[in-house]
């Protein structure tokens, strides 16, 4: 390890372990958990309509505008100034669909990680009250303040990017948990047909993979039981009356017919396991479109 990211990962740690900041993560955790309870509002957040997380996305449209404003004024000189002003009120207004975003996955982090992703969330917000006070000094004449606010701003951004790309990469937040499981095409026999009782969840492995087993209504189903928000574990979910499971680490629902999310935090369906009964034994393999 280089010198420079022995530093960097010597800071993460010290703010993975502040437990001072616990109290604030919590209070701000339970209004993030407030506003985002309705289900389209969760959903629109993940990105659950998306197929991945949102927020990642987002991002690039503030660091995006306020890079390019600072491009600007570096190399545009007076007749930019307009342009530059604009693009600072561009980045000012996509970051707060950035930030509900961000808080709605940051809810559902623990410990170290809610810690440094607390960090990230105020270090972008003082850098969006820099831009904000960069746009009004632009607008009001002060040219050369907008430009320093808009320099540190954008400094402060691309720091706690570093972060956000720490909690991505490193920690794997928002990472489908069943991206590396293996995809066995070949069919596996798992139970007996009579074993599996209506309403129950039964965890069984398939070339190493854990795969939840299910009957409602007569039907059999079978989903990865590793959850692919955040890895829960779904057979020790809740099978709800609507065809849908409810992981029971961050209450993801999945339609247990094909997978689909129904609500957030999850915005990775669950990978699909087609079901095969012969000789009142059950064979598994994993469905084609995982
Ligand atoms: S692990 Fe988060 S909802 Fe399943």
């Amino acid at each position: 390890m280089s010198d420079s990211a022995r530093m960097l990962s010597g800071v993460i740690q010290s703010l993975g372990r502040a437990k001072v900041l616990d109290g604030t993560a919590k209070t701000v955790s339970g209004w993030v958990a407030a506003v985002t309870r309705p289900t389209w509002i969760k959903n629109a957040l993940s990105g659950s309509w998306l197929g991945h997380q949102l927020h990642p996305m987002l991002t690039d449209l503030p660091i995006g505008a306020w890079g390019a404003a600072v491009a600007l004024d570096l190399t545009g000189g007076e007749e930019s100034a307009d342009a530059a002003r604009r693009l600072v009120g561009l980045g000012i207004l996509a970051s707060a669909p950035t930030a509900l975003s961000g808080a709605s996955d940051w809810s559902s982090t623990r410990g170290a990680d809610k810690r440094v992703g607390l960090v990230h969330a105020l270090m972008n917000a003082v850098a969006s009250v820099l831009q904000a006070g960069s746009w009004i000094a632009r607008r009001s004449g002060h040219r050369r303040t907008g430009i320093a606010l808009s320099a540190l701003g954008l400094g402060l951004t691309l720091s706690s990017a570093y972060l956000g790309g720490h909690l991505s990469f490193v920690r794997g937040i928002g990472v489908n948990r069943t991206a590396f499981q293996s995809q066995a095409r070949s069919w596996t026999d798992v139970a007996a047909d009579g074993e599996i009782l209506d309403g129950t969840l039964v965890r069984v492995i398939v070339n190493d993979v854990p795969v939840m087993l299910t009957r409602q209504d007569g039907r059999l189903h079978a989903l990865s039981a590793v959850c692919t928000h955040a890895g829960g574990p779904l057979d020790q979910g809740t099978l709800d009356p609507d065809g849908c499971i409810t992981c029971p680490w961050h209450g993801s629902r999945f339609r247990l017919e094909d997978g689909a999310v129904e609500r957030g935090p999850a915005s990775v369906p669950q990978p699909l396991w087609e079901i095969n009964v012969e000789d009142e034994r059950i064979l598994l393999r994993a469905a084609d479109s995982n």
